[in-house]
């Protein structure tokens, strides 16, 4: 168990749907939230939300080398240190990958693979100052399956998934945990209407942002190393690991919907 009163917690995608949930969550653990995103004003509207000092908005776009810079540096000097860094920024990108550009390829791995990699770099050294830490990333279904239409996307979650899987055997004997914790479908601005489309032709259920917060939020302070929320969801990305190819073959039949909803 991790207790979370009284612990500055760093909370990349903090004015998206699951990280503004999140806020919520753990600032009624007591937390006090770093808040960080590229929107100045929709930071300073999240921190009018609470009690003075509870959320700290900090703007900066994670896939650019000086902003991270800065974000750990501004993270270090705050007092208490961070103990808790939680990764739930993203950007999404379904579509077919032919029809991708570089520009967005590079963009994604930029934000979703190297931002993370660059920021749990860079704070390593405070948190494991520490004698109770945790790098918490917030990884996705995509990160154990990877889906039709989601295939860059996928790859920037699967390497997420390593990463932290690596660092957790790492520091194995320490005192610093890391954790992959996975929504499913869930309802925010991060899917498209093409993917809201997708998901209802395909029964995909989707999440309440606040409900999946809520769990996500007890399993940190369980200090979970792995986490999937949702049924069929879990089984379906155990399936893939043990039996690949039963996956292939079920997804196979869903092709066509697949590409209607995802070409440009
Ligand atoms: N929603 C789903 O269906 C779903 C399912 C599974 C997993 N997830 C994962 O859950 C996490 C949160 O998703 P969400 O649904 O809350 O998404 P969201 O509502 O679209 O929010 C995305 C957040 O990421 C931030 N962000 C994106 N690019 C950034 C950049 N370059 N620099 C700094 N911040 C950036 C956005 O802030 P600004 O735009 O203000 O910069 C925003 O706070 C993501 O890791 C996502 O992969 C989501």
């Amino acid at each position: 168990m991790i207790a979370l009163a009284g612990r500055t917690v760093i909370l990349t995608g903090a004015s998206g749907g699951i990280g503004a949930a999140l806020c919520d969550a753990l600032i009624a653990a007591q937390a006090r939230v770093v808040a960080i995103g590229r929107d100045e004003a929709r930071l300073a509207a999240l921190a009018r939300k609470y009690p003075e000092g509870q959320l700290l908005p900090l703007a900066a776009d994670l896939g650019s080398d000086r902003d991270r810079d800065r974000v750990i540096a501004e993270a270090a000097a705050l007092r208490p240190t961070p103990s808790v860094l939680i990764l739930a920024h993203a950007q999404s990108a379904f579509g077919l990958f032919e029809e991708q550009s570089d520009a967005q390829l590079r963009a994604l791995i930029e934000t979703n693979l190297t931002a993370p990699l660059g920021l749990i770099h860079g704070m390593l050294p405070m948190l494991k100052r520490h004698e109770q830490a945790a790098v918490v990333a917030i990884g996705s279904t995509f990160g154990s399956l990877a889906f039709p239409g989601f295939a860059a996307y996928s790859a920037t979650k699967f390497g997420l998934r390593g990463l932290i899987e690596g660092l957790a055997r790492e520091y194995a004997d320490t005192g610093l945990r890391f954790q992959f914790l996975s929504p499913r479908a869930t309802r925010t601005g991060f899917n498209t209407s093409a993917v809201d489309a997708l998901n209802r032709e395909l029964k995909v259920a989707q999440d309440d942002p606040a409900d999946v917060a809520a769990q996500l939020v007890e399993a940190i302070a369980q200090g979970r190393r792995r986490l999937q929320i949702g049924w069929p969801e879990k089984l379906f990305a155990r399936v893939n690991g043990a039996w690949p190819g039963l996956v292939d073959r079920s997804l196979r039949p869903q092709l066509s919907l697949v590409r209607k909803h995802a070409r440009s």
